[in-house]
């Protein structure tokens, strides 16, 4: 079989199997497979596959087929324009958090001057549920005076958490914590970021086919969707220095609720959300 054959073998399969975008999937598991750019198949039509590499190709168009998500076959997914390494252990960052992160970079950028008159002059940030760590170390590539810890329960997570910091060359900035929460947190921060899993329970087996591949750990919010919500504001003042922000993620849905939940504790002050492009919010911020 060659690149021709194999591409259109690919596409021809995934749209059987009603996969959406087939033609970009299969060239991303071919060019994968072959440590190519996408462009050199289109240059290359003619090369001959090796046996090996034609069982493997098949083989990842099935995996797909079932709705296996591609960044789970490359083991790559691109964010804030750097490189994560991402399996079935880690949810895949989604290109929405860019908006989580972004604002906290700039939350960085605008704090820094009254930052630098403190004795210790970086910036702490506690990245909470923090996965393959693509929000603290987007920040850590972003904010040069910041030191990141990142968090999570899942031990396979920290795993690829190390793999990622060490990928992206910011060994020096970052410290990781197992921790349920703040179980195993000790210190107080000027950040608190957090996109925690915040989907009800009920709602998870409807999702798309590739969303059910991601651990139910890093979806599941409870039934109402608002657990970790709760858990994470009825404490997080007390691990934030004075003025320090509280940063997270949501539903599209969960804006008053998860408002509400901020204000019931009166911890917190100036209160804020933002939208995505789509007009939906999906991050709130407050100070405590
Ligand atoms: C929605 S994922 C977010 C991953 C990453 N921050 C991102 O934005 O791509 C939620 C993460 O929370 C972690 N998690 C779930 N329950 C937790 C808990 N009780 N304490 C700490 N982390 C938890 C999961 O392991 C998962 O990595």
């Amino acid at each position: 079989m060659n690149i021709k054959q194999a591409l259109e073998y690919g596409i021809n399969l995934l749209k059987e199997n009603d996969i959406n975008e087939p033609i970009i999937k299969t060239r991303i598991i071919l060019a994968n497979i072959l440590n190519k750019s996408k462009e050199y198949l289109l240059i290359h039509e003619n090369e001959e596959l090796s046996n090996n590499l034609t069982k493997l190709f098949k083989n990842n168009v099935k995996k797909i087929c079932n709705g296996v998500p591609v960044q789970y076959i490359t083991n790559k997914q691109e964010f804030m324009g750097l490189e994560f390494y991402v399996d079935e252990n880690v949810l895949i960052p989604q290109p929405d958090t860019e908006i989580l992160v972004e604002e906290v970079i700039n939350i960085c950028r605008d704090c820094n001057d009254q930052y630098k008159y403190r004795d210790n002059k970086y910036i702490e940030i506690l990245d909470l549920c923090t996965g393959s760590g693509a929000i603290g170390i987007s920040i850590a590539k972003n904010i040069e005076n910041s030191k990141i810890t990142l968090s999570d329960i899942s031990k396979k997570a920290l795993q690829i958490e190390k793999k990622n910091y060490i990928k992206n060359n910011i060994i020096n900035k970052i410290k990781i914590v197992e921790s349920d929460l703040f179980d195993n947190i000790n210190d107080k921060f000027d950040i608190i970021v957090s996109n925690p899993p915040y989907i009800k329970t009920d709602v998870i087996e409807t999702l798309d086919k590739d969303v059910r591949y991601e651990p139910i750990i890093a979806l599941d919010g409870g039934k109402d969707g608002l657990k970790m919500y709760r858990k994470i504001i009825n404490e997080a003042y007390k691990y934030l220095k004075p003025d320090g922000h509280l940063c997270l993620e949501i539903g599209f849905d969960q804006k008053n609720d998860v408002i509400k939940l901020i204000k019931d504790t009166k911890r917190y002050i100036n209160i804020y959300s933002k939208k995505d492009l789509a007009g939906n919010d999906r991050i709130i911020v407050c100070n405590n």
